[in-house]
């Protein structure tokens, strides 16, 4: 474990106005993006449709990394050069998912606990060579009226988070921990932050027996806020606040930066917490995003699966991506949503 490159690789995603682009959608879920614009899922057009992502001019300023699937960490562009080495070359760290999904607990009817631990360290070193920098792995813990997630559902996840992040580390590739509460559900935000809580207390504590290096990872956490299905949905102020004090409480100081997830919220309350929430600092860490859906619903939106909407597609990436740099230093406002 290189420390002063973990570090270095860690911070630079973080960087003044950058955050992370996901686009790790696993082949089921990208089907089910696609789907929503009547694109068929083939090789091929996933392929294009990463393409014009990756390649949208401009969004370096405000991508520090973007997390592929092990399918496009082995695709090119159409002439021929590695999606790795595009991002690379413009400053941006290239990343890859290494979880294989939440799978049921045995014996813990509702929990889920996240596969793919076996045979890790190997496909480490592959996706290292392949030009990868950092990884992510995601742990979801559902909310129910009453007994979800179970103490016992945390911890297995924790765990789990925990060995991967280590094996990351070991290998020299910063680890996106991303232990995931999600908000589907009627339950209200004080619930989510109560079991927000308990999620990061157990996660730090087993990076902490693990020897992960805190330095050298980032934290991709939810939000504080309301089930979707909650009749009482908190305002902007008010999750961002309780987000904050969240983190501020289980989260040490020494990791360098924070990167949300969207979670299933529209892509301008994604970049409106975001913002509120820098509004409200300094912090500790760095507080960014780390968006799948609210950076990439407009850019499928926009493309529609039709190479004449490709340059539409790009231009749609970019102005989420700077609404969201903007955020991330606090100096976004609902208002500029309407603006061209
Ligand atoms: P969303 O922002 O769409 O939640 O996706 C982020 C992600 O990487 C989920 O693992």
């Amino acid at each position: 474990m290189n420390i002063d490159t973990l570090k270095s690789m860690a911070s630079a995603i973080v960087a003044k106005q950058k955050g992370v682009l996901a686009a790790d959608e696993s082949s089921p879920t990208i089907k089910k993006r696609f789907d929503s614009i009547k694109v068929e899922s083939t090789e091929e057009n996933r392929r294009r449709y990463r393409e014009i992502l990756l390649t949208a001019d401009g969004i370096e300023r405000y991508v520090g990394g973007v997390i592929l699937y092990d399918e496009t960490l082995r695709q090119s562009t159409g002439d021929g050069i590695p999606f790795a080495r595009v991002l690379s070359d413009r400053g941006i760290a290239p990343g890859i998912k290494v979880d294989q999904g939440a799978k049921a607990l045995a014996l813990y009817p509702g929990d889920k606990v996240t596969e793919g631990l076996d045979g890790l360290r190997e496909r480490l070193a592959e996706y290292r060579s392949l030009g990868a920098q950092f990884a992510k792995w995601r742990a979801v813990n559902e909310i129910d009226e009453r007994e979800l997630p179970s103490a016992f559902g945390i911890r297995a996840n924790a765990h789990a988070l925990a060995r991967y992040a280590a094996l990351c580390q070991e290998a020299d590739l910063v680890p996106i921990v991303e232990p995931e509460v999600l908000m589907d559900g009627a339950h209200g935000i004080e619930r989510c932050e109560a079991v927000t809580a308990q999620v990061l207390e157990a996660v730090f504590a087993e990076l902490d027996a693990h020897r992960v290096l805190f330095e050298g990872m980032l934290l991709k956490p939810n939000m504080v806020i309301a089930g979707k299905k909650c009749a009482r949905q908190a305002g902007v102020q008010e999750v961002a606040a309780a987000t904050i004090r969240c983190l501020k409480r289980y989260v040490p100081a020494a990791v360098p930066g924070i990167v949300f997830l969207s979670g299933g919220q529209s892509a301008e309350d994604a970049t409106d917490h975001l913002n509120a929430m820098n509004a409200m600092g300094p912090h500790p860490w760095q507080v960014s995003f780390s968006y799948g859906r609210a950076l990439q619903a407009p850019v499928l939106t926009a493309w529609q699966g039709q190479e004449s909407n490709a340059a539409a597609a790009q231009a749609a990436l970019l102005r989420r991506c700077r609404l969201n740099g903007l955020a991330r230093e606090g100096q976004y406002a609902r208002a500029m949503e309407s603006a061209a």
